[in-house]
């Protein structure tokens, strides 16, 4: 076996799994592999595909240097098996094996579990690169671009890493489970992916960086749930995954916050104080502040749905199996194994949305839910820190998890952004004050021009602080014409 720190690249499959020495496994890859290529053409990035793009490839599993940077056309990516370096003697951190050794093989009496985590974990990836197909030919900007298809060809590898896990420790099952995950589609009726917000669309740019923001931390906090798990290669797996994902934050972080940047300095620039003068606003050919707070409030709600229901038995034996943890459960100062723990749990009860004490195994969902909030907080505070320093009255915030939801305790409710219950009435009535309306979809849509020469701004987003990879501001990171 390899000590898990090298990546083998002189195979098809570049990997630190030791897929050399391991003949059933790879030849199960290499037999999936040309129809990830074919998913890959057909539903990947419409056009670009033979363009030269500047990105990183994983060269390293540590934490430092692990990515180098150069000219890739993206079907001739290096999708690889990439594990986080083992730990040594590393035991099961929670539930009710805490203390054994961590598992390597899966474990019989959990086997369907797992496979389920593996599958629902999958099919997120290859979704959102098929949500943001047709974005390429909008691109604000090269460097936008080349964001945008990182960001994909990740969510290509992450697919890659669960249909390892699957066709490595599932056998038959597993290679049927990977065959799928090929097969279903984001928003198709016969086949649709498994989960809502991966059926929505992303139809512009702004939803693209809402989507990362919002979506992707999502994906983050599950990653760092199965990071925590008892069978090892999971763990490992995951701990790489974040890696990667971090700058899938990046991406939606600071796509939104040169959004709103951009719209402020314009505001000032053309002296209008009040954010919700929206027709001079929109006139200077930017999106204004309260369009930008609707499509946040969209993407919150709809990634609030992924967490599942607050009460939950699936969750509960999740944690109980050691399979899936809490979010950074290595920090939490607790017994790990919650069997007498309350949690507090939002809930509506005769018309008021009331706290009740549930036993904390059950409510693990809306544990994760909350951790994802508080980490959520701290992204929208550094965007109001933009309107703060540009001395616009105007603050993004959060609207109630009880607002516009289709899963769990609230989904049978309708509630403002506030949280005050409404009458279907009310909120039929008051809908297009809270999310995007077709309008509002419309005037995004009509900004949506590529910018494609090098170092050129579409005017509704402004310039990011620093280029990929310390790159000028003019640099090429898509040679569209090659
Ligand atoms: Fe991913
Ligand atoms: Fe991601």
């Amino acid at each position: 076996m390899p000590d898990g720190t090298q990546i083998d690249y002189n195979g098809l499959i570049p990997n630190n799994v030791g897929l050399a020495d391991d003949q059933r496994v790879r030849k199960a890859l290499e037999t999936w592999h040309p129809g990830y290529i074919d998913w890959w053409k057909s539903m990947g990035p419409e056009g670009f595909q033979n363009s030269p793009v500047y990105l990183r490839t994983a060269v390293g599993v540590g934490s430092d240097n692990w990515a180098k940077f150069d000219f890739v056309r993206m079907p001739e990516y290096r999708w690889g098996i990439l594990l986080a370096p083992a730990v040594e003697n590393r035991v099961i951190p929670f539930g009710a094996h805490k203390g054994e050794p961590a598992w390597q093989e899966v474990p019989g009496e959990y086997r369907a579990m797992l496979r389920r985590l593996l599958v629902i974990q999958g099919d997120t990836e290859p979704a959102s690169v098929e949500q943001q197909r047709y974005l390429g030919a909008t691109a604000p900007s090269l460097y936008d671009l080349r964001n945008l298809f990182q960001v994909n060809v990740e969510e290509g590898r992450h697919l890659w890493a669960m249909v390892y896990l699957l066709q490595k420790y599932f056998g038959r099952d597993g290679r049927e489970e990977a065959a799928d995950l090929l097969k279903r589609r984001s928003g198709s009726q016969d086949s649709p992916r498994m989960l809502g917000a991966f059926n929505e669309q992303t139809p512009d740019w702004l939803s693209f960086f809402m989507f990362t923001f919002f979506t992707d931390r999502d994906g983050k906090m599950q990653l760092a749930a199965l990071a925590q798990s008892g069978f090892d290669p999971l763990s490992r797996t995951c701990r790489f995954m974040l890696t990667e994902e971090a700058h899938h934050m990046f991406v939606g972080e600071s796509g939104v916050q040169r959004v709103i940047q951009r719209t402020a300095e314009a505001m000032k620039a053309a002296g209008i104080d009040d954010p919700y003068d929206i027709e001079r606003i929109r006139a200077l050919g930017v999106i204004d502040l309260p369009t930008i707070q609707k499509k946040a409030n969209l993407h919150f709600s709809l990634t609030l749905d992924l967490f599942g229901n607050e009460i939950s038995t699936n969750a509960a034996n999740a944690f109980n199996s050691g399979m899936k943890g809490r979010y950074r459960e290595d920090k939490l100062d607790d017994d790990h194994q919650l069997l007498s723990a309350t949690y507090p749990v939002l809930r509506p009860r005769d018309g008021l949305i009331v706290s009740e004490d549930v036993p904390a195994l059950s409510a693990l969902n809306m544990r994760l839910r909350d951790d994802y909030v508080e980490d959520t907080i701290l992204g929208l505070r550094r965007w109001n820190r933009v309107l703060e320093g540009l001395g616009i009255a105007f603050r993004m915030t959060l609207p109630h998890v009880a607002f516009n939801r289709r899963i769990g305790e609230f989904s049978a409710i309708r509630a403002d952004t506030a949280g005050a219950l409404l009458t279907v009435e009310q909120w039929e009535k008051t809908r297009e004050t809270m999310l995007p309306s077709v309008e509002d979809n419309l005037f995004i849509a009509g900004l949506m021009k590529p910018a494609r020469a090098p170092g050129a701004f579409a005017g509704w987003i402004a310039p990011p602080r620093n280029g990929v990879d310390n790159r000028p501001g003019d640099f090429e990171y898509v040679r569209i014409e090659a």
